[in-house]
């Protein structure tokens, strides 16, 4: 991403948010524009926890959020946990006793953090969960994020495009082959995020199942089984390596495609692969789909390596979450366009689901360099600068 040109652009943004909101209503909700404790902007600090750097989208995630807050008039406290769980506890204990007015979180295990969230409950501190739900609390209050049970349609309507099996629009092609043999690979399992990824793509690889154009080799199509825990590109080349020597003859039998959820994950396969089938898909590299857009797997597509992924765009994320930021400290509700999908297993989160776009290699340009997402130099270059 093209930080100085993204980050213009959310603080282009958020200053027209910011002035719509005085005028009272917007995106941000109804009511009172008044902030709530009668704090400036200028003395609220906000808190926002991701959780890593390892991977380039949720350092794009953070400074955009940031950039977002901090052009609204708020102080920010960004912190990042290296995917470490007591790291991520510890950064947002912190954030409660120094005061923090209101968290911003993209957790790493949804499902660690009740304790937290009632701190913060207590204090009447309110909670955004960023991109991945905070599970098991009746403290989250909002929850910005993609379709995320589309982005499994998408990536799985991605891999059988990519096989010939169908068209873009998801048509079946009168010439496709059967017996096309495919793994999977889904998310790390204490992200809610997963599940909706992975169901997503399995019923609508059902039907090919069924009628055997598509089968998974090794057996291996339980999410518990395909899972990778925290994301892990190394945990996903393990596992392709570990499939290559127990099904595919280490690589001398035929496999024709990947479903991978993220690329990170995408990139770790991929590595696992080249050396058995070739270097790019015209070398005879199997399909292997991903998401997020990462400049190094963008780059990966454009050189006729990775098939495909899934751009969720973070600075539209990172605008919405500082909409609903800005609504609950002017004292107002952020407005959801989702009220029914996000039970945390305690309540039902009212949420602002963005929508999403796959990315061929010919829509490199169109969605991710013409809107100034990144340039054509880090997409060769596979590095954001
Ligand atoms: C998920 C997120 C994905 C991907 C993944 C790994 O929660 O929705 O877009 O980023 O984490 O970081």
């Amino acid at each position: 991403m093209k930080f100085k040109q993204a980050l213009t652009v959310i603080a282009g943004i958020a200053l027209a948010l910011s002035l719509s909101a005085c005028g009272g209503g917007g995106a941000g909700g109804g009511g009172a524009s008044t902030p709530s404790g009668g704090d400036a902007p200028g003395d609220v600090t906000i808190g926002v926890a991701m959780p890593t750097q390892t991977s380039e989208r949720w350092i794009a995630d953070g400074e955009a959020v940031k950039t977002g807050l901090e052009a609204a008039g708020y102080k920010v406290d960004l912190q990042f946990a290296n995917d470490d769980i007591p790291t991520q506890t510890q950064q947002i204990d912190q954030m409660i006793t120094q005061g923090e007015k209101l968290l911003i979180i993209a957790s790493i295990d949804g499902t660690a953090l009740t304790s937290q969230l009632q701190s913060a409950a207590d204090k009447g501190i309110k909670v955004i969960a960023y991109d991945r739900l905070i599970r098991n609390s009746p403290n989250v209050d909002f929850y910005v994020t993609f379709d995320n049970y589309k982005v499994g349609v998408a990536q799985a309507n991605a891999l059988l495009n990519g096989l010939g099996i169908t068209e873009k629009d998801g048509a079946r092609k009168a010439d496709a082959k059967k017996g096309l043999t495919i793994e999977v690979f889904a998310g790390s399992p204490d992200d809610n995020n997963a599940g909706f990824f992975f169901n997503g793509a399995m019923d609508t690889l059902k039907p090919f199942f069924d009628d055997g154009t598509l089968v998974v080799k090794s057996g291996q199509t339980e999410f518990e089984k395909v899972a990778i825990m925290r994301w892990s590109q190394e945990g996903a080349q393990k596992r392709m390596e570990d499939l290559l020597t127990s099904t595919y003859n280490g690589g001398k039998e035929k496999l024709d495609g990947v479903l991978s959820p993220f690329d990170g994950i995408s990139r770790g396969i991929i590595t696992a692969l080249q050396p058995a089938y070739g270097k790019t898909i015209a070398e005879g590299l199997p399909i292997v789909t991903g998401q997020d857009a990462e400049v190094a797997s963008v780059k990966l597509i454009n050189d006729g390596v990775q098939s495909s992924t899934i751009f969720k765009d973070t600075r539209k994320l990172a605008d919405q979450a500082v909409v609903a930021a800005k609504a609950y400290l002017a004292g107002q509700e952020p407005t959801a366009n989702n009220t029914d999908t996000y039970d945390n297993g305690v309540k039902v989160i009212p949420s602002y689901l963005l929508e999403i776009d796959t990315v061929y290699k010919e829509d490199i340009k169109p969605l991710l360099i013409d809107s100034g997402y990144f340039t054509q130099a880090e997409v060769d270059a596979g590095v954001a600068s």
